[in-house]
């Protein structure tokens, strides 16, 4: 396992759960956002470091970053249209100045997006044009020369329901359905260790069946993405 790992937005649902499992695999785990030194206060109890930093303004990033292995970005967006938050300052810019102090040798830097950023014309485009920046933070992570994995939840539940434990990973961003925060921060694990999981972008959900034991298999059915870098 890569390690440390800095899980920026690691005190919110989907990064605690991503820390939790970083955590129980050994990694060194660095927990960052607004207010991680108070609502981190368990993962730290458990082995983690907190960092208090807005991706906003870039304040405390550069601690949180340095000599780190990999990165989980699982940021909430804002949905303002102006003013400090609305998504182009979390899903774009937030997503450039993390990216830009990474160290040059980080082995994953993983970005938790969402289903639909490809069709402009969804209602949850009208807020802030989500939809618009978090493509244009993909954008700037696949771009950025290190090595990446985009995952796209569909409609984040916490847990699966029962029998619904299987993963489905598409691409071409044409579904819809579910998906627990469990398994997406399993994903982010994954995606960590796993080295054929660098270079793709693909959508998630759950469905009927029981859940992977190894997500190997998932990852090498996908296709690389087609990354122009002239
Ligand atoms: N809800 C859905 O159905 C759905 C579907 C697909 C994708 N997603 C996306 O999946 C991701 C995870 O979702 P979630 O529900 O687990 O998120 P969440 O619980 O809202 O956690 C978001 C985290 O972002 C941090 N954060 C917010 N603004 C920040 C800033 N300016 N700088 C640094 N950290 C900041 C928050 O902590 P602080 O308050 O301490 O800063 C929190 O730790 C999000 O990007 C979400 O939009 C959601």
């Amino acid at each position: 396992m890569l390690s440390p790992v800095t899980v920026v937005g690691g005190a919110g649902r989907t990064g605690r759960l991503v820390a939790r499992r970083l955590l129980a695999a050994g990694a060194e785990v660095r927990v960052a956002s607004r207010s991680a030194t108070r609502g981190a206060k368990d993962l730290v109890a458990d082995g983690a470091r907190a960092f208090d930093v807005d991706v906003r303004d870039g304040s405390g990033l550069e601690a949180a970053l340095a000599g780190a292995r990999a990165v989980v970005y699982s940021v909430e967006p804002g949905t303002d249209n102006s003013g400090p938050n609305r998504p182009e300052t979390t899903m774009y810019q937030g997503v450039r100045r993390v990216l830009e102090l990474c160290p040059p040798d980080l082995g994953r830097f993983v970005l938790v997006s969402s289903i639909y950023v490809t069709h402009p014309e969804h209602q949850f485009n009208e807020w802030g044009r989500l939809l618009d920046w978090r493509l244009r933070g993909e954008d700037a992570v696949r771009a950025s020369g290190l090595p990446y994995t985009v995952i796209r939840p569909s409609w984040l539940i916490d847990r699966h329901n029962r029998g619904i434990a299987a993963v489905r990973l598409g691409q071409g961003d044409q579904g819809d359905g579910q998906v627990s925060r469990e398994d997406v921060a399993e994903a982010c694990v994954q995606a960590i260790a796993l080295p054929e999981a660098a270079g793709l972008t693909f959508e998630m959900y759950n469905k009927a069946g029981a859940a992977p034991d190894s997500w190997s298999p998932l990852f090498s059915a996908l296709v690389k993405d087609d990354v122009l870098t002239h």
